[in-house]
């Protein structure tokens, strides 16, 4: 797959197949992560790639999360948007990405920017090897339980994660708020 169609072709998937993707391609995708750029090479960045059991207990904490988070939606999406959160959208796999912990500002920026390059890698791989990812945030709104399914210890920051599967949708690219990057973007010379 051509770099670029990679980068316009990738988009958020919340709905799998349930085949399990290999262990092989899981590396693959791993090691592009491993790959990105990141402050002082430090390369913090780390990996948990959870299923079965472990993945079930996440999807009861996430489905929980969304019980509170959709209250007062309209019952059929609410349903959906439950069943999305509880199941990881039927993923075999989640991903799961951390960092080191810090108190300071400008280390804790320049980890979670190095973290955020090697997801965004691995996002763009899984793309490549015809994979559909979903970068998540939603289910640390009870970190404490991720911490505690996952025994991630204090000196970890959990950043974000992602289902991992084969697509079982076609998700619609969302329109761009500035195409022509008339207010994203500023010459100066
Ligand atoms: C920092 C971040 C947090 C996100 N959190 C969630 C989430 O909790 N649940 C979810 O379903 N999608 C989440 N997304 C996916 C976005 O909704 C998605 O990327 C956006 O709608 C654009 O769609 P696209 O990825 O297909 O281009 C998140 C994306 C980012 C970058």
């Amino acid at each position: 797959m051509d770099f670029y169609d990679v980068i316009y072709s990738r988009r958020a998937i919340r709905k799998y197949k349930p085949d399990e993707v290999s262990r092989e391609t899981l590396m693959k995708i791993l090691d592009a992560a491993n790959w990105a750029p990141s402050g002082m090479n430090l390369q913090q960045w780390e990996f948990i790639v959870v299923s079965g059991e472990k993945k079930r207990e996440l999807g009861e904490s996430y489905g929980k999360v969304a019980e509170a988070y959709t209250a007062g939606w309209e019952e059929e999406r609410r349903k959906k948007f439950i069943q999305f959160a509880r199941t990881f959208g039927g993923a075999p796999v989640v991903i799961v990405a951390l960092t080191d912990a810090s108190n300071n500002p400008s280390t804790r920026k320049m980890n979670l920017e190095s973290v955020s390059a090697a997801l965004e890698n691995l996002l763009l791989a899984a793309c490549a090897e015809g994979l559909g990812t979903c970068w998540m945030t939603g289910p640390l709104q009870d970190e404490a339980a991720i911490r505690r399914i996952l025994n991630i210890s204090q000196d970890k920051e959990i950043v974000a994660l992602t289902p991992v599967g084969y697509p079982d949708m076609v998700a619609k690219p969302p329109a761009r708020l500035d195409p022509e990057l008339e207010s994203k973007v500023r010459w100066m010379s």
